[in-house]
């Protein structure tokens, strides 16, 4: 599922560069201009990835990432908050969440204490009890923090997939038009909607009415070049040497039937670990005593124990 090697995005023209275009200075104005920003936030975007966050960003339209594990999906959310100046709202979908726990609840302790304070009269009065319904009491959960932000936040829905297919629908509604109606409030409404990133591990798949809304992008596992870049953007002390031996490594683990395939965090932190242990050494010894690493199954472990020193050779 891994895409092809590309040539590097900043030795072709940008055909996004485009000067009769309004100057907008709170948004990149180009795709190249994006790939470098993330790229000083320490995140290394493919040209696919960086044209679907532009448009995204430019169209106001949301991004559904799927792909494998570890490669960068939810990072990415967060780099272009922190670049981009925005405040990262994330909500994680888990089995079972509600729209309780997405959009907002009432502080049913404080409000106990409240009425509690009030008085018999004031307990007959309707004001006084409304008043229990009012924003004071209200908790707001990602998406009415979200829709109150507008585009000062990136909303990271973070693993979608794992949310089940009732809040899947209400989702789309939410991201349809960025309105939340609170029956004791009132009608909550974003000026501007934020940059929506939703993440999947595909562990199911999603509605053809939620991708539709979205603009689509599949992270797979990045070229060995880009791979040892994003070793040394993320861990600066490591060799280029030991960077380019781990990614030759994990990119054979990848060729192996393995049920947890390594991802990118997977090799970063080998990579880690093995020049916190000895420099830029990667033998065969040394890559058995690290396995745990990069390998997080019983049976992945005695696989690669059986490959180990074709796994570990060249590079
Ligand atoms: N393109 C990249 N540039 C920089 N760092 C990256 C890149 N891709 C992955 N990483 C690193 O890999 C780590 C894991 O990424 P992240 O948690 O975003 O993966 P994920 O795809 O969300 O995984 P999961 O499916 O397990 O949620 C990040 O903390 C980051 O250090
Ligand atoms: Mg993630």
């Amino acid at each position: 599922m891994d895409r092809p090697d590309r040539p590097d995005p900043t030795d072709r023209p940008d055909p996004t560069d485009r000067p009769d275009r309004p100057d907008r200075t709170d948004r990149p104005q180009t795709v190249g201009q994006l790939a470098g920003i993330l790229r000083q936030g320490g995140y290394l975007a493919d040209r696919g990835l960086a044209t679907a966050l532009f448009v995204g960003l430019s169209l106001q339209r949301p991004i559904l990432l799927e792909g494998e594990v570890g490669v960068g999906k939810t990072e990415v959310a967060k780099v272009l908050a922190t670049v981009l100046g925005r405040r990262l709202i994330r909500l994680q979908c888990y089995e079972g969440i509600d729209t309780n726990q997405a959009l907002y609840e009432w502080d049913y302790a404080r409000q106990m204490l409240a009425i509690r304070a009030l008085s018999e009269r004031q307990v007959a009065d309707d004001e006084a009890v409304d008043k229990l319904f009012g924003p004071r009491y209200l908790l707001e959960r990602p998406l009415l923090e979200a829709v109150r932000a507008g585009d000062q936040a990136v909303l990271l829905i973070d693993e979608v997939d794992r949310a089940d297919d009732e809040f899947e629908a209400f989702l789309l509604e939410v991201l349809s038009d960025f309105q939340i109606s609170i029956p004791e409030i009132g009608t909550i409404r974003a000026q501007t909607p934020p940059l929506v990133v939703l993440t999947s591990n595909r562990t199911r798949e999603l509605h053809d009415a939620l991708k539709r809304r979205c603009l689509y992008h599949w992270i797979g596992y990045p070229p060995a070049e880009r791979e040892v870049e994003i070793v040394l953007v993320r861990e600066p002390g490591v060799s280029h040497t030991l960077a380019r031996k781990v990614v030759a490594a994990v990119n054979r683990l990848r060729e192996l039937d393995l049920a947890k395939p390594p991802g990118v965090a997977e090799t970063i932190d080998w990579a880690r670990t093995l020049d916190f242990l000895g420099g830029d050494d990667f033998t065969t010894a040394a890559a058995a005593d690290t396995l745990g690493a990069v390998v997080k199954e019983r049976d992945d472990l005695e696989l690669v124990r059986d490959n180990l020193e074709e796994i570990t050779s060249g590079g």
